[in-house]
Order: C-alpha cells, then structure tokens, then sequence
C-alpha cells in the first residue's frame, strides 16, 4: 500500500471491534466512535483476541500495524476516512441517525458500508443525502479470522469495496439482488429455527444439536459447502442423482421450518440451561480463544490443501511475501513470520519438529536467491538438505515474530553450508540455530552433482562475499 489509508468504525461492539482489529492488522490507520464509556476496553479485547490468532494465519512476514485512535465524536471520527463501517445496533432508526451525521462530516468518495444482519440497502438508504455511497458489508464474527463479507449495494460502490476488501484478506461476495438477511443469515435461520423445534419437542439438547454439526455435517461445510457435498452425495450420477433420491423428502414432514416456535419464558430457560450446562465452565472470553484457535487450526489446514478459504490465505501470503534478499555481501534476512497454534506442544512452546520446517523455509529462500527456484528444480536439479544440526537455546511461544538471519559458511561445488539464527524480533532474543548442510544434486540419479549455469555461477559469488564476514556471534560463543 503507497500511502497508509484510515477506517471509521463506527459503533465498537462485537462487531465493530472485529472490523478495527481487522482493518489495524492489516496496516490501516483506525478511528472509533462509540458512545458507550467502556468502548476502549471492550475494542481492547477484541484485538487482543485478534492479535494472537490472525497474525498466525501467515507464513510470511505480516504487515505493520497501523495505528487506532478513539475519536470524541462521529463528525472527528469520519472527516478525513476512507473506508466508513457502520456497526450500531441493529435498529434501522439508530442507523438512519448515524448515516446522516456520517455524509454531514464525511468525504463524499468514502465508502460508507453497514455490518447489518437483516436490512436491505434501499432500507439503509432512505433519507440519505447521497444514497449510492451506503452499502451492505455484512461480516461474520470473527470478523478479524473469517474472511467472507457479502456486499449489496449500488453496482459501481460495492466494486470499489470489493477492491478494498481484497486487500485486507477478505472474501467480498457480491450480492446480484438485494434481500432481507441477504444470504447466509437466511439460511442460519432456517437451520436456527428447526433447532429451535428440536427442543422444545425434547428431541434433542443443546449440546447434542451441536455434536452432529460439529463431529459431522459442520465439518464437511467448513470445506466444501452444501452443493459441492451433496454432488458427491449423488455418488457417479452427481447432483441429478442426489435430487432423485432425496428430493421428494422435501415434501414429507420432516421440518417445520414455515413455522416459529414461541420464545416462551419456559423455552428460553430451557435453551439457557441446556447451554449453561454444556459451556457454562467456560467464560466468553475463553470460549472466544478456544474458537479462535480452533479456526486457526483448521483454516491452516485448509492452507496446507490450498483449498476453499486455504487458498485465499496462500493468495495473501503471495502477496505480503517480501522479495529475496539482494545484497549478498551481509547477513541473509532469509525469513520473517509468526508462530502459529498448530505449531505448539503439550510443554506450552514450539515443537522441536517446527524449527526444522522454520530452518528449511530459510533454506529454501538462499536456493531461490541463486536461481535453484521451481524452474530449475522441474528442469532435474536441486539441493537435498543432508544435515541439521539444531540448538534450541530459548523458548518460542505461540504469537511470537521471529526471523531468520542466515550466513553462507561454504559455497563450494556440490557443497552448500548455511548458519541460520532464528531471533524473536520484538526484543532480538536468539531462539535457536541450524547449521545446515546441503548438497546439489540430480533429481534424475538421485545422486550428487555440481551446479550448473548461472546457479553455479550465483552460489560461488555468493559464498565468496560470505565469506569475507566474520563468523556469527552466536558460533564464536
Ligand atoms: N453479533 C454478530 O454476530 C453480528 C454478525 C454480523 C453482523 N452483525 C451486525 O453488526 C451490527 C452491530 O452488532 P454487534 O453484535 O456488534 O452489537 P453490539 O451491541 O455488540 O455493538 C453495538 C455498538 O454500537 C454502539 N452504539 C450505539 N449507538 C451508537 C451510535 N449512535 N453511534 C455509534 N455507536 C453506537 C453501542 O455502544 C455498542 O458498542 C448490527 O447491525 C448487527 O446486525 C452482528
């Protein structure tokens, strides 16, 4: 991003707290504007949340982040932003209120858009000064992990937003027609409603509804969604086979989802207990980081597939990866990231198996600074990692920056002997070293074999004006 942009939250509930830490994370200046006296705290553990799980959904270096301000009033708050995110309360007099303060103040090229649950744009939009500028940007909470917003609004305005949005990481998808509760929220509802029933009719608790979706259906939809999975379900014959067979169900009594239980007094104390008994050992806020690093987990998952929201992650790596280092005559700054959750073990810390992965990513980026890259390796060539002598000198905790400082020792023929320092960046603690030793080799023989062109060329310049340095601290002590 050239020039640091600026979003105005406005209203830092649940929601908008998400947004800031999203927007934040991402590199933008942020402003929020609350009337409730508690809005700092409360946007404060949001982003404390936010800052330990999506930081590690990266396998590159994360962007600076920018900076947060809480602003005395709305007309402060929006004046000079770019991107406008209403999340007040979901009552269409409070928002008409705040969109009209919000075009009194705000610049008329801002994108002014609405986290609403239910309300259809031309609702949003009545009054207003400027109709176009106001569109839906529907998030889902988290709204710092999980990447899908859906947009409704004017054609050229929700474009824009798309733009937007796909920078910070996110999935806009562009609604054709506007609707009550758009999309996802209509089908939640259906599914809402019939657990609802399944209750109240002592079918089924609370905690059982959500063990069939969580050891079942709930996992296939994190990954393939509804249709991709009843196509399979069709077996060969695939989706026309699949409606077939179950679609005459349709018609059968199955569900009442045309119809709305009652939220008596006795049904909610039910929902209530069921639920006290099945999480009530948990407070929100533990339940929070227990989701949160359970999406990490699986969303990294998904990364390893490059599958569904796996894929969009790789997408953003690609393009917050640095470029290679080009001066060779210094230590190597072969690797910046942060430690992720499914890199912790049962003593609190990284796992030993994860600094060998940290200390080949390293590697790996001193064979692309010398041309051993993907085209070289699919032409028979390559470096095998024949040696890692690894000491783990202090603790890496989940969360933390770390980078890679890396020394070519030898660069000599088929020879290739590295020294990595892997150092947490907030406070230039060394955590561990490597020192590594690779040796070229035919993919086609399977045996060693000396570079060749302009690799061969590359790695002895490399190694000659690595050579000249003095050793790394941490071998001389
Ligand atoms: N909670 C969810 O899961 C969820 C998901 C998607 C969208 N939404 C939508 O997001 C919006 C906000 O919901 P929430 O769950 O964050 O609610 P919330 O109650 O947690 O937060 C609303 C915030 O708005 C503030 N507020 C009240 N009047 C205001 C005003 N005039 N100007 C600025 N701020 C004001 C309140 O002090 C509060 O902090 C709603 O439109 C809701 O439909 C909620």
């Amino acid at each position: 991003m050239s020039e640091t942009k600026t979003a105005a939250i406005i209203g830092g509930g649940v929601i908008g707290g998400g947004w800031a830490a999203r927007f934040l994370l991402n590199g933008w200046d942020v402003v929020v504007s609350d009337p409730d006296p508690e809005v700092e705290r409360k946007v404060g553990e949001v982003l404390a949340n936010a800052r330990r799980s999506l930081p590690a959904l990266s396998d590159v270096t994360v962007p600076k982040e920018g900076k947060l301000r809480f602003a005395t009033s709305l007309a402060e708050a929006v004046a000079g932003a770019d991107w406008i995110q209403e999340s007040a309360p979901e009552r269409l007099d409070i928002k008409h209120k705040v969109f009209a303060e919000i075009q009194a103040h705000c610049r008329t090229d801002a994108l002014i858009g609405s986290s609403t649950s239910g309300f259809k744009p031309s609702e949003l939009q009545q009054g207003a000064a400027r109709p176009e500028q106001i569109f839906v940007a529907h998030p889902f909470n988290p709204v710092y992990l999980l990447p899908v917003i859906e947009l409704v609004g004017v054609q050229q305005t929700v474009e824009r937003a798309k733009e937007v949005l796909d920078g910070i990481g996110m999935k806009p998808l562009i609604v054709r027609k506007e609707i009550d509760a758009h999309i996802a929220d209509r089908f939640l509802e259906a599914v809402w409603r019939e657990a609802l029933w399944l209750i109240k009719d002592g079918i089924a608790t609370t905690q059982e509804i959500d063990d069939v979706i969580r050891f079942g259906f709930g996992m296939r939809w994190a990954q393939m969604g509804l249709f991709e999975t009843y196509r399979i379900a069709g077996g060969e014959a695939g989706m026309r086979h699949f409606i077939a067979q179950f679609g005459p169900c349709l018609s059968w009594p199955w569900t009442k989802l045309m119809d709305v239980p009652e939220l008596t007094a006795e049904l909610t104390d039910m929902i209530a207990d069921q639920s006290d008994a099945q999480s009530g050992m948990h407070s929100i806020r533990e339940l929070e980081r227990i989701r949160d690093d359970n999406l990490v987990a699986m969303m990294r998952a998904l990364k390893g597939r490059n599958w569904g929201a796996g894929e969009l992650l790789n997408a953003q790596d690609a393009r917050n990866k640095p470029p290679l280092p080009t001066a060779i005559d210094k230590p190597l700054e072969t690797l910046s990231r942060v430690i992720p959750i499914d890199w912790m073990d049962y003593n609190g810390h990284m796992n030993e198996s994860r600094y060998g992965q940290v200390f080949s990513d390293a590697g790996d980026v001193v064979m692309h600074m010398v041309g051993a890259d993907p085209d070289y390796i699919a032409s028979g060539l390559s470096y095998f990692t024949v040696s890692n002598e690894i000491s783990y000198i202090n603790e890496t905790h989940l969360g933390d920056v770390i980078h890679v400082r890396t020394q070519v020792l030898e660069a000599r023929g088929k020879k290739l002997r590295l020294y990595h320092e892997m150092i947490r960046t907030t406070d230039d603690e060394l955590l561990a070293t490597c020192n590594q030793l690779l040796l070229h080799v035919s993919l086609e023989t399977r045996r060693t074999c000396e570079p060749e062109g302009e690799v061969l060329e590359r790695i002895t310049a490399l190694g000659e004006a690595q050579s000249k340095l003095p050793k790394p601290a941490s071998m001389r002590d």
